[in-house]
This record gives C-alpha cells, sequence and structure tokens, in this order.
C-alpha cells in the first residue's frame, strides 16, 4: 500500500525501486525492462512515459568513477538488526529484502533492499568488477532530534554500492549468507525466506577501512530517476569462483553501459543527434561525390543500347557499382 501512495504522489525516485516497500507476503513482481534488445538500456525511454531520464538525463549513472569525483567526507553508519529476510528472484535481478537504518549527512535512511548487478554497473578507473552490490536506501522524512522537525527528504535515495573481485578462499560473510539459497530462486518470480538473515560483517569493516566516493546520479534502472545519492565504497569485498559462478547463472547479465561524464549531454542523446552508428563519414562523403548531370551514380540502373553509335542486338542492363569522380 505505501508502495502504492507513493506511486500516485509522483515521485519518480521512489517508484521504480521494485521491492523497496513491497509486502512480504504476495508475488514478486517483474519489472518490465531487460537488458537485450529492444527491451534494453538504449530503448529504456520508449517503454514507458516516465522513462525519460533514461535517455535525457544528464546526471545518469552508472559512471565511470576518476579523479574528479569526491570522497565523502563522513562515513554511513549501518544500523541493520540480525532478522529473517526474503531473497527474491526479480528477473533483472535478485534481491534481499532487509530492515535498517543508515545515517548518513546528518539524515537518517531507512535500508530497503540490496540487490546484485553482475558486472559491476560502476567502473573505478574504468577498471569493472565482477559483480556490484547496491543498498538501497529512503530518507525516513524525520530526524530524531529535540524539536523532531521533518528535516530529511523522504523521497531521498541513497544507494550504499559495493564492488566484489575474485578470490580463492572464502566469499565475503554477506555473500555466504546468500549462495546456500540461491537453488531455491533460479526461476524468475521465485522468493524464499533466509531465517538465519544476512551477515552484514564484512560490509562495516569494509566501510571502515576504505575510501568511500559520493556523487549524485540516477538509478541505474527504469525510470532513471536522478538526484540519487550514491556511496561507492572503493575496496573490493571478495566472492570465490564457485560462488560466484552459481549466482551469475541465475541473474545472468544485468549491467547498464557507462553513462556520460556527471553534467554532459546523455549519451543516448549525443548518439541520436549525430545520427548514430549509420552516420557517413561527412568528408569522405563530400570529397568523392561532386557528380555532374548525367553521369552514372553508385546504385543506379543503366541500359546499355549502342556502343559507340552501333545498336546492340540485345541491349545489357548493369547495375552502377562505383559513381563517375568529377572534380569541381
Ligand atoms: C525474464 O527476462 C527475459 C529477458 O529479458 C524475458 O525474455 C523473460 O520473458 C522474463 N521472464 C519473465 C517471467 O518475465
Ligand atoms: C521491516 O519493516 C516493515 C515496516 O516497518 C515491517 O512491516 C516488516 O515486518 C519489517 N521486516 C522485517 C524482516 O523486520
Ligand atoms: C558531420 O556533420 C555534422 C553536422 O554538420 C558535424 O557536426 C559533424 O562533426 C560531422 N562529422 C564528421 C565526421 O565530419
Amino acid at each position: 500500500m505505501l508502495f502504492k501512495s507513493l506511486l500516485v504522489v509522483g515521485t519518480a525516485s521512489a517508484s521504480c525501486l521494485h521491492g523497496l516497500y513491497r509486502r512480504s507476503e504476495g508475488e514478486v513482481e517483474i519489472p518490465h525492462f531487460g537488458y537485450e534488445d529492444t527491451f534494453g538500456p538504449l530503448n529504456w525511454a520508449a517503454l514507458a512515459p516516465e522513462n525519460e531520464a533514461c535517455k535525457a538525463g544528464k546526471n545518469q549513472s552508472p559512471i565511470n568513477i576518476d579523479s574528479t569525483v569526491s570522497l565523502a567526507t563522513e562515513k554511513p553508519i549501518l544500523d541493520i538488526p540480525q532478522q529473517a529476510v526474503e531473497f527474491e528472484n526479480l528477473n533483472t535481478t535478485i534481491e534481499v529484502v532487509v530492515n535498517g537504518t543508515t545515517t548518513f549527512g546528518g539524515n537518517q535512511f531507512s535500508l530497503a533492499q540490496f540487490h546484485i548487478h553482475t558486472p559491476s554497473e560502476h567502473r573505478i578507473n574504468r577498471e569493472y568488477f565482477p559483480l556490484e552490490v547496491h543498498m538501497v536506501h529512503k530518507g525516513v522524512g524525520h530526524l530524531p532530534n529535540k524539536a523532531n522537525t521533518p528535516t530529511a527528504d523522504p523521497t531521498q535515495i541513497v544507494v550504499l554500492a559495493l564492488m566484489f573481485e575474485m578470490c580463492t578462499q572464502s566469499s565475503d560473510p554477506l555473500i555466504a549468507s546468500i549462495a546456500p539459497h540461491l537453488d531455491a530462486i533460479t526461476e524468475p518470480g521465485s522468493r524464499t525466506p533466509i531465517e538465519t538473515g544476512i551477515d552484514f560483517s564484512g560490509v562495516l569493516a569494509v566501510i571502515e577501512s576504505s575510501n568511500i566516493f559520493q556523487y549524485t546520479g540516477s538509478l541505474t534502472t527504469p525510470p532513471c530517476s536522478e538526484g540519487v545519492t550514491f556511496l561507492a565504497v572503493e575496496t573490493p569485498l571478495k566472492i570465490n569462483v564457485p560462488d560466484y559462478n552459481a549466482i551469475k547463472k541465475i541473474v545472468k547479465y544485468n549491467s547498464r553501459l557507462s553513462q556520460n561524464t556527471l553534467g554532459n549531454d546523455n549519451i543516448i542523446a549525443v548518439a541520436a543527434a549525430s545520427g548514430g552508428a549509420t552516420a557517413p563519414n561527412n568528408e569522405t562523403v563530400v570529397e568523392e561525390a561532386t557528380p555532374v548531370e548525367g553521369a552514372p551514380v553508385a546504385g543506379s540502373t543503366v541500359v546499355i543500347s549502342e556502343i559507340s553509335g552501333s545498336p546492340v542486338a540485345e541491349p545489357m542492363v548493369g547495375l552502377v557499382q562505383r559513381g563517375m569522380r568529377f572534380r569541381s
């Protein structure tokens, strides 16, 4: 119900967080977008009017995180009680619905879920990672300050992004918590409880020890709403080969391509304006073709019915392969 009313309010930033406020009962809702063909990222804007930002937004995620992206000036503080959770296959990702509270920048945010991308969506100094976890938070609207005045924007989204790299030993406890349950959610739309909950100890430790990049981008899935705060942890966590292969077999591929430098034109808009991949190389065209009137043009059909004034018995029909060139 809360999910529905948020949609009505029209806070696009909250509407797409499939699963964000989904009840823990009922069916898993499978979103209508994908990563292939006309359902894929290049065409997301055509799938629904509210997806306009996917092709027009100038602060889209993911990005290649380079030296122009600043470090967060403080660490987020996560408070996630031990709890039984739901693990779900949304077809576009696999997701764990889990409650928690994160304090950052003087505001509180509620953790709604974390989900997985393979390969990583963000890159750090152009390097990609085999897997990225997004921990999705929403502003709670109130700070427990003395006056109890609403100071946090309830539509504000904060995503904590965690990179993973391959290892030969044990996976990080977060991965180890979900790995035994992967077999139960191989089918899109399936779900399973994880009664023992999720071990976030590795996540808490890396937040303490690592640099954390901060920038304002967008949801990496439709409707690509902007104004999303990304906190990307630089140091990767570990995932071992069997766990990685088991996850990849289910998630398959769900990574949006790197977007434009923040503030520049959307890369889809740029490609459309320049004619995209089918654009001719103007300079070559200009240099090559300045045909005079009547000269054969490549692709046209010619009929040869006489040669040097003498009619031929059978007129010959041919396709001009190369236009004649004339200097202007
Ligand atoms: C899952 O995604 C694939 C690829 O986009 C699609 O072909 C398939 O119909 C989806 N399955 C469901 C149950 O929506
Ligand atoms: C998470 O919080 C919601 C809303 O407060 C509550 O209904 C739900 O039972 C909680 N889930 C768990 C696993 O604690
Ligand atoms: C082609 O023409 C467009 C529009 O005049 C121009 O902006 C672009 O730079 C040209 N591209 C090349 C490869 O010359």
